[in-house]
């Protein structure tokens, strides 16, 4: 069997202090119970010195984990390493992780000590911290910028004194991997009792090398990897556990490590703490964005149809969630359209592609995202040239003031007729249009999410609202883009009320049909 690779992660500790707000105990136990779903082999859950808050929580963490081993960092300063134990003391088996500034900058402009001094830090606080725990690690803080040969000797002071693991921080994310994975090389050749310690390695992502300085170290025999979920911690971050993770599994070929991490708990452990941290997930971010798993261009989508592999490293179901997606807009091609209608359990025999393919990229067109809804509907009344379009607004007039109520007349054609309808609300101008617009259409909708977005700059910029509906237990979406956004707000609305009608057609048609 080849290596396995021990995950570290300091969600709670390095990524929990770079957040505007610090999180609650309650909010912190939420993360703790999330990372031991997913058998992170060890959790830093705090700095339990730095405030009353973070020894309770910590303290709080230790009551409740039990599948992962609890670890508290703590400068080379006795009271620190007393109350990290202390924060931990109802557990028999923890962590005391203890860190000194190693580089030349940190350990005179910072800590004003010389090196020998340091190395005394490091020899009397780790062989103090024995009292507690047998399980001791030793950070070198800014390794990356240590001299090799400073190094070489307190690494092997720290184990001499009882350190099992050894870590060696980028702390400022300025090495290169290359660099990084020498530093590791030389240790384990230079260091006489290296075997004794685990090497560890924690990366920050200042110039976007985190994750690859990891794997980098993982080559040159690093054996534990420190790092973050969604790569949250101080600066840029740290190394992003999952990309680490998906690494290993990935490369195997190359990395011959392995890991017992439960990869089906990292998109939700990864979604955990994004909601928790309020730390948005970009859409492009690798393994957990939103578009990490879907193909928007016609020939990734037919590339994917005919076999997954073309353009997937990784299939989706290894972090849990459910498929490929495949996003319907007017780039898609037939082959993604056909497989749609089948995953809906349509048969070819039972619309016609040509017809349903033109229609489709008509309401793409206008739409942007087509949905399965809207494409049932297309498949029903595909032998219409046009795209139905029931509902279309023809004027709206709104008058609203900061103090009072809100009035607005909308005139809306449906089909071959043509209706106008007032409201009035105290709810604003938008809430005044939308419920003119139920009036005519007849239909009883429930708004869940109304979002505005401006598209452009200046006073250019156009208004483009994106609305969440549901009427009869079901979703439907509506976009409207205007300079106005009381404008947008209502074509979003119309939009929906389009989808709506077109949904209802199917259903008569089915009921015609029987
Ligand atoms: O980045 C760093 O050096 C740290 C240490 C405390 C390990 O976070
Ligand atoms: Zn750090």
């Amino acid at each position: 069997m080849n290596d396995k690779i021990i995950i570290f992660d300091t969600s709670l500790r390095d990524g929990e202090q770079a957040l505007q707000a610090s999180l609650s105990v309650k909010e912190k136990i939420q993360i703790a119970m999330a990372l031991e779903r997913m058998k992170i082999d060890i959790m830093e859950v705090g700095f339990p010195i730095s405030s009353p808050g973070d020894f309770n929580s910590v303290r709080e963490i230790s009551k409740i984990i039990k599948n992962t081993k609890i670890c508290s960092l703590a400068r080379c300063i006795k009271k620190d390493i007393d109350v990290a134990a202390d924060a931990m003391s109802v557990l028999h088996d923890f962590r005391i992780h203890v860190f000194l500034g190693t580089s030349n900058l940190h350990m005179y402009s910072k800590l004003r000590k010389n090196f020998d001094e340091i190395v005394d830090m490091a020899i009397n606080s780790i062989k103090y911290a024995k009292r507690y725990t047998n399980d001791i690690e030793f950070s070198c803080e800014d390794a990356g910028r240590t001299s090799i040969d400073n190094l070489c000797r307190i690494v092997e002071y720290a184990i001499s004194a009882g350190a099992t693991t050894i870590n060696i921080p980028d702390t400022v994310g300025y090495t290169l991997p290359h660099e990084f994975g020498n530093i590791i090389k030389l240790l384990y050749e230079k260091v006489p009792n290296i075997d004794k310690a685990t090497i560890s390695v924690h990366c920050h992502d200042d110039l976007g090398m985190a994750v690859g300085n990891s794997i980098s170290a993982i080559l040159s025999g690093a054996r534990q990897i420190e790092g973050t979920i969604n790569g949250i911690g101080e600066r840029a971050g740290n190394a992003a556990l999952e990309e680490v993770i998906m690494a290993i599994i990935s490369r195997q070929d190359i990395l011959n490590v392995h890991t017992t991490i439960k990869t089906k708990e990292i998109s939700r452990t990864s979604k955990i703490v994004s909601q928790i941290c309020n730390m948005p997930i970009p859409a492009n971010k690798a393994i957990i964005g939103s578009n990490a798993f879907s193909h928007s261009s016609g020939i990734h989508q037919d590339g994917i149809l005919k076999n997954r592999a073309n353009y997937e490293i990784i299939s989706p179901e290894i972090i849990g969630l459910k498929a490929v997606k495949l996003n319907l807009t007017s780039r898609s091609g037939r082959a993604a359209v056909r497989h749609r209608m089948e995953q809906m359990g349509y048969k070819d025999s039972e619309y016609n592609i040509d017809k349903l393919y033109v229609s489709f990229l008509k309401l793409a067109d206008k739409k942007g995202q087509v949905f399965d809804y809207d494409l049932e509907a297309l498949a029903f009344i595909n032998n219409q040239q046009e795209t139905p379009e029931y509902f279309r607004l023809e004027y709206f007039n709104v008058k609203s003031s900061s103090s009072g109520s809100a009035n607005a007349s909308v005139t809306l054609v449906c089909g071959k007729d043509i209706f106008t309808e007032s409201a009035t609300t105290s709810n604003g101008p938008v809430d005044a249009v939308y419920r003119a617009l139920h009036k005519i259409s007849g239909y009883s909708i429930l708004l869940q999410k109304f979002q505005l977005f401006a598209k452009g700059k200046g006073k250019d910029a156009l208004g483009q609202v994106d609305i969440l509906v549901e009427y009869q237990n079901r979703k439907f979406h509506g976009i409207g883009l205007a300079t106005d956004i009381i404008e947008s707000s209502a074509k979003a609305m119309v939009n929906v009320l389009n989808s709506i009608w077109r949904a209802k057609q199917v259903i008569l048609t089915l009921n015609k049909n029987i």
